[in-house]
């Protein structure tokens, strides 16, 4: 098994490389919105669409029988067990408007599949590889379930603990009206009771972005399973804690990750909140 996690991480890695240059070499000086998705603000680039034909038709050639969960085109189901959980684009505003934190996220989970032909449920899944590649400053997080997690091929290790009073907290907002007024009903109360607050636009990168201790913290409500598999694998690898609310797994609900002892501070002042529900 361990050697299998290898060789996921390789693909993995080798993929999210690939669409990474891609995305990166091809972005045209001025960006269009090919469509928008759930909100006139969630958009998609032709380049998203681009990124994930690349990374399927690969996957196709490289492991035949795994089924593939992408952000642009859905779940198809395979046959090996194996499932590629794939973001074309991870930050795609940023990419957008030309800043320089996007991605490529790659991971392969296992899992039982989803009842109807539907998607394995990432609260019953096992990450077993990931990897984020942030393409226009190179860097590449890569993990494998029990095996470490590595940025550019040095060990990673999350930062030291200390109070929720001096954390550098990420997070990010959704793309719904809604969600982003309870979004900005926690942040009110957060942002006086910390160090201070980044939102990248790449939950990705920011969740790789905790291994080596340059956030101490990181939360967001409403992450969907391409955002958080292949950088949770990498965080939690690092060694942080990456958890939901009220005992549940991280997801789309909330995702909570960093130090243990900290984590434990911010779930219980997102559970006193109500900060996964929209109200
Ligand atoms: C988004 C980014 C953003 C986060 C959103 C995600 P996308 O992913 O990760 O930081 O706040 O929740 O949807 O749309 O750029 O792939």
């Amino acid at each position: 098994a361990a050697d299998q996690v290898d060789e996921l991480v390789a693909i993995a890695e080798g993929l999210a490389r690939e669409a990474g240059r891609m995305v990166h070499e091809g972005r045209p000086d001025r960006v269009e919105v090919a469509a928008t998705k759930s909100s006139a603000v969630d958009v998609v680039t032709a380049m998203d669409l681009a990124s994930e034909e690349l990374l399927r038709r690969r996957l196709g050639e490289l492991r035949p029988r795994d089924g593939i969960l992408g952000e642009e085109q859905g779940f198809v189901p395979g046959t090996s067990g194996v499932t590629w959980v794939v973001d074309p684009i991870d930050g795609t505003v940023n990419y957008l408007y030309g800043i320089p934190s996007y991605a490529v996220s790659v991971a392969a989970v296992v899992g039982p599949a989803g009842d109807d032909g539907r998607a394995p449920d990432p609260a019953t899944w096992t990450v077993l590889a990931g990897c984020v590649h942030a393409p226009s400053d190179g860097r590449t997080f890569t993990a494998g379930h029990g095996r470490g997690a590595y940025l550019d091929g040095r060990r990673l290790s999350i930062g030291e603990a200390r109070p929720l009073s001096g954390c550098l907290v990420g997070t990010g907002f959704g793309y719904l009206a809604t969600r982003r007024r309870s979004q900005a009903r926690v942040l009110v109360e957060l942002l006086p009771r910390v160090r201070d607050i980044r939102r990248n636009g790449s939950a990705a990168i920011e969740l790789c972005t905790l291994g080596f201790g340059g956030l101490d913290l990181f939360y967001e409500r409403g992450l969907a399973p391409w955002d958080l598999a292949a950088a949770g694998l990498v965080a939690q690898e690092a060694g942080a804690l990456v958890t939901g609310l009220r005992g549940r797994r991280a997801g789309v609900d909330m995702t909570v990750a960093g130090h243990p002892s900290q984590v434990a501070e911010l779930v219980g002042l997102l559970e006193e909140m109500r900060a996964d529900s929209d109200m």
